[in-house]
Order: C-alpha cells, then structure tokens, then sequence
C-alpha cells in the first residue's frame, strides 16, 4: 500500500507508479517503453513524426518485451496531417495489442479522436496554454499533459509558454470545475522524487517524463548526447527555432525547442531571420556534426532538469527512485502542517 494506491492515473492504467514515458520521437524506443512498462509506469513509445517503418519496429518491440499492457504510442498532431499512416497501424492492431493511450501533441486532436476512441485506447493530450483546455475535452481527452516551456525538445516559444509551476495548478483549479474527472498530468522539469511530489502536491495526477528517461540505459537517444548530458546543468538548455531549420523541420509558429545550447546553437541564436533565409552554411556545419557525434554542432535534446541528472541508470532504476523520492517527500513531516 503506497500513497500512490489513492492515484486516478494509476488506477485507471493499472500503474504503482504515476509517471507516464513521454513519446520522445527517436529516444522512446520499444526498450525504454517496455522497462517503463514493466516497472510500473506507462510507457509510451515515440511515434514522433509518423515514420511507419520505425513505429512498426519499437512498438512490436514494445509488445514484445513489455508483458504488460502498459504500452501505448504518441505522435506530433500536425505532422498526422501529412501521414497518418503510423497512426491507423498502431489502432488496427488485435484489441489485445492495441495502445492503451495515444498521446497527441502540438496540434489539434479532435479529427483523431473518433478512431483513437474506436480503438478503445484512452487519448492524452498534451497542451501548453489555458487557451487550449477546451479542445482537448472537446476530443474527449482522458487526461491532459500540462507541459511547461521547461520541458525538454518542443513546446511554447518564449512568449507563448507558461512555467508548470503555475500552469499545472491554474489548469487543475479549471478541470475541477469544468471537468472533474478528465486526469492532468504535468510535464516539464519533473525528473526525481521531489519534482514528482511536487507535481501531485500542485494537483496533477502524475507526471509525464522526458529527459530524465532520456538519459538511460534503454533510450535510443545517442551516447555522445547523453554523456554531453551528464556534463550540463540546468542552465545550458535554450529555446528556439535554430534547431529546427537546421534539421528542415517546418514546425509551425508558436512552436519551439529547447535543447543543449551549444556552440552552433549560440552563433546562431540572435540571428534567426538571418539562419531562416540562408541556412546552407549552418546546415553543413550541423550535418557534419551528426555524422560525427559531434556535440558542438549536433543538438542534444533535454530540458532545464538536466541538472538534477547525474547518471544513465536503467529505466526502471529511475522509475523506482522517483516513486520511492515522491514517497518520501509527500510523508515529509515538515510538509503536514
Ligand atoms: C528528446 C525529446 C524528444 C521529445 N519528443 C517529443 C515528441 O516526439 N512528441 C511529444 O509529444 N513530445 C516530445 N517531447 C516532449 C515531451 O513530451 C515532454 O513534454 C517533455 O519531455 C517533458 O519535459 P522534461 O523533458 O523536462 O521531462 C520530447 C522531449 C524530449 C526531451
């Protein structure tokens, strides 16, 4: 019996610990989703931008070595537009194989929401302003991801974004009075027990995580990144779009992404017009640099909670810590007034 035995998002995933996998596109592997899964988070696998071939491969993976119907999927919403292929293979799977939640991100969700719900698996929406709650009970989310523009990779650019510190609360107070059983979790900055406990105490369900379980054994994401990872504190992240045009994504305003901000980054980052309208050179430099796990050119993806990571254990390591953290700290008798 834990204190976690009274979470709705447990409950209503089968979970011992509230923590959900972010789909972290190309990091959130069939690996790291089925350690999530079987150490008792939900672990969602990185549809990302809706590649076919490599869904196909890390969600059988998934299902394979989960064991578990922890496993579920996300995809950037308007990158469905394009291709929404991945998304009806992941749904036209046996009932027994199909995701128990689609998270969708950055984009509006209600022309997906009739297939997902067909499917029977739950929707998780993640969103960045009070402006966007609406439409995601409008399709009929089961739980809404209030991400903070701490988060690691993409969210609300500096002039959109809200911190989760207060954005986490304000939408909680909003769900209690308009739609008290829709579940909330919070993203951004979450990546041990405190920030864990934390999040509850602010009134989320549990947390949604990216760059902590990015930085372990299982992830996909490059060695070279992460161990330019366990050098960097919190205050070498950045947003921005420089980032983006160097990998020719056309994400749409108001959109950025926060990552490591590294040399290249820095030459360019008060200059993005100048980058938009003449990208060649930069573009060679950023090329070369992945082709060489060269980390003073290539983007290494985490938020500001890089600093509180100090190691690449295994998932289900980082699952259990955080849990037994938040345990502790929300019986912290300092905190029962
Ligand atoms: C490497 C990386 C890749 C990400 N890719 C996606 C993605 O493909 N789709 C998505 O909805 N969110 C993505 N995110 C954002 C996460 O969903 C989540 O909001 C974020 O990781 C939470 O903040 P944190 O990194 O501080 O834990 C990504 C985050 C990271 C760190």
């Amino acid at each position: 019996m834990t204190i976690f035995s009274s979470s709705r998002l447990c409950a209503r995933f089968g979970l011992s610990t509230p923590i959900v996998l972010a789909p972290m596109a190309l990091a959130s592997g069939g690996a790291l989703a089925s350690a999530c899964a079987r150490a008792g988070a939900l672990g969602l696998v990185g549809g990302g931008y809706g590649d076919l071939a490599w869904t196909q491969r890390e969600y059988t993976l998934a299902l394979q070595a989960s064991h578990t119907n922890r496993i579920g999927c996300g995809f950037i919403t308007w990158k469905l537009d394009e291709d929404a292929s991945a998304l009806d293979w992941v749904l036209d799977h046996a009932p027994e194989h199909r995701p128990r939640a689609v998270m969708l991100s950055f984009g509006d969700a209600r022309r997906y929401a009739a297939r997902i719900a067909a499917s029977g698996a739950a929707l998780i929406c993640q969103i960045q302003r009070m402006e966007q709650a609406p439409q995601a009970l409008e399709a009929g989310a089961t739980a809404i991801v209030a991400q903070g523009a701490e988060a690691g990779g993409h969210g609300m650019n500096a002039l959109n974004g809200r911190a989760t510190m207060t954005f986490v609360p304000e939408l909680a107070d909003w769900l209690a009075a308009h739609s008290p059983d829709t579940l909330l979790l919070a993203a951004g900055g979450i990546a041990d027990g405190r920030t864990l406990a934390a999040a509850m105490v602010l009134g989320a369900d549990g947390a949604l995580v990216g760059s902590r379980l990015w930085a372990t054994a299982e992830s996909l994401a490059p060695q070279g990144a992460k161990e330019l990872a366990l050098r960097t504190d919190g205050d070498g992240t950045a947003r921005s779009a420089v980032f983006d045009i160097l990998r020719r994504k056309n994400w749409p305003a108001p959109y950025d992404f926060r990552a490591i901000r590294n040399p290249l980054h820095r030459a360019w980052e008060e200059r993005i017009e100048e980058l938009r309208s003449d990208p060649a050179a930069a573009r060679e430099a950023y090329d070369a640099g992945i082709s060489a796990g060269d980390y003073t050119a290539a983007h290494a993806t985490v938020g500001e909670c890089v600093g509180l990571v100090h190691d690449c254990a295994g998932a289900a390591d980082v699952v259990r810590a955080m849990g037994e953290g938040a345990t502790a700290a929300l019986d912290n008798p300092r905190l029962q007034h």
